[in-house]
């Protein structure tokens, strides 16, 4: 196939309202990098973009909870992610901001174009309006119970207990987390991107055109979008913050923010462009431009319907692949920011990269440790103990082995200088291993060029571990046994010693070119102790076994990666524990105070009728038997007598009461809660609880002994 003039390669635009983690990293960032740097080492044209999303709800809710301005939310996490990604290696040409006037211009200009040819839609809906703040709600701004689940402060586009995308008329009692009182309807205007009329031409670019090489799981979401019947979506919101809506009649409008994020990725390379005296649009508009997206999971459909609709009214190139992730789990759950489920990058970087001397050699173990178990078709796992076992099982017992090895040897034994190689005297071993380093750039570039990064990167541990096998078999510190009478090796010894390091250190350079993609900081020390330049890394070298000139003198050895030892992995692990949140308590302390707020004695919940109360069913139990669970700091396992059974039920309570102190207690149960499982434990039901203003909770029991079962009424 003929190779693409140029390449765009876009990682999604993180929202700047807080610090990403690893998984976000896992999704979109360190694949793209690894594209990247291996486009970059094949010298093709490539530029890689990315930016702070700096619009939608997810702001300003920020700014509440820290109790300052959305500017300055966006002022303080802007900066802060551009230096997480490059202290672990990820080089952008450039990382924009969608602040910036030139994307507001650019987004407006993409609007306008396409509201003037008709492409957009003008509806007049019925949406929830807060009279007391004035103001439409979006759809964070508007809890409410969750149809699905039950659980009392679902947001109005998503519930964060089950998961489930929610509209707000879906919620029950929904309430404006702005005033605290029920919202009411009210008629407003908006522009809509008619995805229904676009069917047809979905169908067939993704569903036939594509089906061949975009990854399994992003056909799959799309042809279940597809299936499931397209819809006119709103491009349009009643919001202060964002890219105001450049018409007339459209005052206290702003663009949303999926309409124009995925447009930020136009002005980044606008503004790279700029900067850098080049053209950006044969990048968006010449045919032979390949532009791909990386993205998680769930910007799947923004990127594989919504965003290429938008594209070709524009006329704009469409995307030529999405290799999006599935989700990485850690430890056994969903990370979660809301639950503090998760390893931020920010903490990683303090933890490993900081605390070293240069730090650098730790951001490849988590580079390295994120693309082995990238979930590249399904959901995947970190734990801590993986990531310990791919240091040190992996990076140092067989890559860094392999180098420090081959190093140590051609001091030891070939005075420092890189030896002949004799070919006369060339082993079938010898020629198999000279075989398998040229054909290994094949191999590694194959899998690369489809976005397996996950089997490229095995393919180049696998050379490393090659390289162990035939200096084992080699043995030349045994051969260096084979000495004349002048105490040095013979002749005939000094020459397989010599075609062995010979063959292992072209070996290591090879290495450092074929790694650099995914450790680029790997593979520039290693250039540093080979006393060769960085351009050496340039992709068409590898496979060459020339690289290292025979004589010539390198430098001592430096190891390349140090072992992890147990106690980083069990701190790691407690601090990961002791962060956390129940699924109860996902609200932070600053969230809750707002939703104390909400809730306090001047604004109550709405009123029900006397049917509401009478669904649920409670009744006397009492406490039989009480446990801590396991890693989680604020959960008992309680075992509640209710006469007519004894049920299971887990109270976010362990941090109010010993196990000890409650067994024998009476407690009000709620008795017909559906099911919910807590840390693998299912919970039957749910003790009430009473919490006075300093945060301590009381239990609601009867002040006389009751049979457990009594009804509570
Ligand atoms: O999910 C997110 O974090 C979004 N901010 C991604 C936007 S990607 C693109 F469209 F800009
Ligand atoms: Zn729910």
């Amino acid at each position: 196939m003929d190779q693409p003039k140029r390449y765009l390669v876009t990682s999604a635009l993180p929202y700047a309202n807080g610090l990403k983690h690893i998984g976000h990293l896992a999704g979109a960032y360190i694949p793209a990098d690894i594209y990247v740097r291996y486009l970059k080492a094949q010298k093709r044209n490539v530029v890689y973009v990315c930016g702070s999303d700096e619009h939608g709800t997810a702001i300003p809710i920020q700014a509440t909870k820290e109790g300052t301005t959305a500017q300055a939310i966006i002022d303080k996490y802007h900066p802060i992610m551009e230096q997480n990604f490059r202290d672990l290696g990820i080089e952008f040409d450039i990382y924009h901001r969608t602040s910036d006037p030139l994307h507001h211009e650019t987004a407006q200009e993409f609007f306008t174009m396409l509201n003037n040819k008709g492409d957009l839609e003008v509806k007049e809906t019925e949406q929830y309006f807060d009279e007391e703040a004035n103001t439409f709600l979006a759809d964070r701004y508007i809890k409410g119970t969750c149809p699905n689940c039950g659980y009392e402060s679902a947001y109005g586009d998503q519930c964060e207990r089950c998961g489930k995308s929610l509209s707000p008329d879906e919620l029950i009692n929904p309430v404006s987390t702005l005033s605290g009182k029920a919202p009411v309807k009210k008629a407003t205007k908006h522009w809509y991107l008619p995805l229904d009329r676009h069917e047809d031409f979905l169908r067939k670019w993704i569903l036939e055109e594509h089906a061949g090489d975009w990854r399994a799981n992003v056909l799959g979401q799309c042809k279940s979008w597809i299936d499931g019947g397209l819809q006119p979506r709103a491009v349009t919101r009643d919001l202060d913050w964002g890219v105001k809506v450049p018409l007339k009649d459209a005052e206290g409008k702003v663009l949303y923010v999926w309409f124009d994020a995925p447009i930020g990725y136009i002005s980044a390379t606008k503004q790279w462009a700029k900067d850098n005296g080049k053209d950006w649009r044969p990048y968006w508009e010449d045919s032979e431009t390949k532009l791909v997206h990386f993205v998680g999971k769930d910007n799947i459909v923004f990127h594989c319907i919504i965003f290429p609709v938008m594209l070709k009214l524009h006329g704009n190139i469409l995307p030529a692949n999405v290799p999006a992730n599935e989700f990485m789990n850690l430890e056994g759950e969903k990370m979660s920011t809301s639950r503090n489920w998760k390893l931020e990058m920010q903490d990683y970087i303090d933890d490993f990269i900081k605390k070293e001397n240069g730090g650098t050699q730790l951001a490849d173990v988590l580079r390295y440790y994120l693309t082995q178990i990238a979930p590249e078709t399904k959901d995947s796992e970190f734990t801590w103990k993986g990531f310990q076992d791919a240091n040190n099982s992996e990076l140092v017992s067989i890559f860094g082995n392999f180098i420090n090895r081959s190093m140590v040897l051609m001091h030891k034994l070939c005075k420092g200088k890189v030896p002949k190689l004799h070919a006369a005297g060339l082993t079938e071993l010898d020629n198999a291993t000279i075989k398998e380093i040229q054909s290994a750039k094949e191999r590694v570039e194959a899998l690369l060029e489809e976005f397996r990064f996950r089997d490229a990167l095995f393919e180049v541990i696998g050379l490393a571990r090659t390289g162990n096998q035939y200096m084992q078999k080699k043995e030349p510190w045994i051969v260096a046994k084979q000495q004349g009478e002048d105490g040095q090796p013979t002749a005939q010894a000094q020459e397989s010693i010599d075609n062995t390091l010979h063959i292992c250190l072209q070996l290591c350079a090879n290495l450092a070119i074929l790694i650099n993609p995914f450790l680029p900081f790997t593979a520039r020390k290693i250039c540093h102790m080979l006393k060769v330049v960085d351009k050496m890394l340039e992709w068409e070298n590898a496979g060459k076994l020339k690289l290292l000139s025979v004589g010539y003198s390198l430098r001592p050895p430096e190891l390349l990666f140090r072992k992890i030892e147990d106690e980083e992995i069990s701190y790691q692990l407690e601090k990961l524990r002791s962060a956390a949140t129940t699924r109860d308590d996902a609200a932070t302390p600053k969230e809750k105070t707002m939703e104390e707020n909400i809730q306090s004695a001047t604004s109550l919940k709405p009123q029900i009728v006397f049917d509401d109360f009478a669904k649920i069913d409670l009744r006397v139990g009492k406490i039989v038997s009480a446990e801590k669970v396991e890693k989680a700091d604020k959960l008992l396992k309680l075992s509640v007598d209710l006469g007519f059974e004894t049920r299971t039920i887990v109270s976010g309570i362990a941090l109010h009461f010993k196990p000890e102190e409650i067994v024998g207690k009476q407690v009000t149960v709620v008795v017909n809660l559906a099911p919910r499982k807590m840390r693998g434990i299912e919970s039957n039901g749910m003790i009430l609880m009473a919490e006075d203003p300093s945060g301590k909770l009381h239990f609601i029991n009867p002040e006389d002994v009751i049979n457990p079962g009594a009804g509570v009424s």
